[in-house]
């Protein structure tokens, strides 16, 4: 227990959602960059509002079985012709090819440190404060961020905003209801405080709910203007080509407010030139004299 009684004790990932995401691995080798997956990807390209061309084409040759399935075509030449037939699909076809893959308290130890450094700052300062999590899924990230604020007394005085470029992700975010299992990483006391359970299904409090704002946005296009006190940029700039990725993460800090602090997945990397000190691992701050 942290000196203000936040708990983090059963942050433990479960083994099972760890042992799904591991599973979604190794198929890409399933699908030979011959086999017409490029074509397949040529198509669709055309018919989505993001740019899929600026993704790394390991990571969408990966995610070519799951596509086939929401198809319910064997191979990319017969999706390429389903698609032609029904173009209205593609849309559908974006939620499976842009993972979603996301948890509440995902890299537990990052929220802790939150929780008993920048969050008491925070608290002893107190201002007005904004947080954007960029390319938020589901909303899960936003929604452990937010409980930490509500703990420390600070949602009042915090906008907290999600984005990301799947209308359905951000639909689902703002409807705040996920399947009861997903709680598991929540620390447990919390789930009681921020949690309505109704049969399989929980519903985050409305005291949250009614306080964070999502946003449908296309991070290749736009950022969310700053100036921002936090922002969690965690897991997208992995599956985009390094040009890409590169330019996204200098918009995206340059939204960050001068001593804001920006929240990385673990696979994350930052462009070294960014004026970005490393607090400790996916932590970083701005430095005070950029803008
Ligand atoms: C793997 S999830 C990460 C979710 C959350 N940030 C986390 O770390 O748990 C990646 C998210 O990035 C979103 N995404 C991908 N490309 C995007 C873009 N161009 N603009 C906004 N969001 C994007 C996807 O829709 C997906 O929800």
């Amino acid at each position: 227990m942290d000196r203000n009684g936040i708990y983090f004790e059963g942050l433990v990932r479960p083994r099972r959602l760890r042992a799904r995401r591991e599973l979604s691995k190794p198929v890409s080798s399933l699908i030979p960059a011959t086999s017409g997956a490029d074509d397949f990807f040529s198509t669709l390209c055309e018919l989505v509002p993001v740019a899929l061309e600026s993704y790394r084409l390991s990571a969408l040759r990966r995610r070519v079985p799951a596509c086939l399935r929401m198809l319910g075509v064997q191979s990319p030449q017969e999706a390429c012709l389903r698609l032609a037939e029904r173009p209205e699909l593609a849309g559908r076809l974006l939620d499976v090819v842009l993972l979603g893959v996301t948890e509440f308290f995902r890299d537990p130890e990052v929220f802790e440190f939150l929780g008993r450094t920048v969050l008491v700052e925070w608290a002893e300062k107190p201002r007005p404060r904004r947080i954007w999590s960029a390319a938020c899924s589901s909303g899960q990230e936003l929604y452990s961020l937010a409980m930490c604020v509500h703990a420390r007394g600070l949602l009042r005085e915090t906008e907290l905003v999600g984005s990301d470029c799947r209308a359905a992700a951000v639909e689902a975010a703002r409807t705040g209801v996920y399947p009861v299992i997903e709680l598991e990483t929540v620390p447990r006391r919390w789930c009681a405080e921020y949690f309505e359970v109704d049969g399989s299904f929980a519903e985050i409090a409305r005291v949250l709910r009614n306080r964070a704002r999502w946003e449908i946005s296309d991070l290749l296009c736009e950022t969310l203007p700053g100036p921002w006190d936090m922002v969690l940029y965690r897991n997208m700039s992995i599956y985009l080509d390094a040009a890409t990725a590169d330019q996204v993460w200098r918009r995206v800090i340059a939204e960050l407010a001068p001593g804001g602090i920006l929240i990385t997945g673990r696979a994350d990397h930052p462009p070294e030139e960014l004026p970005l000190r490393r607090l400790v691992s996916c932590v970083y701050q701005k430095e005070e004299s950029h803008d």
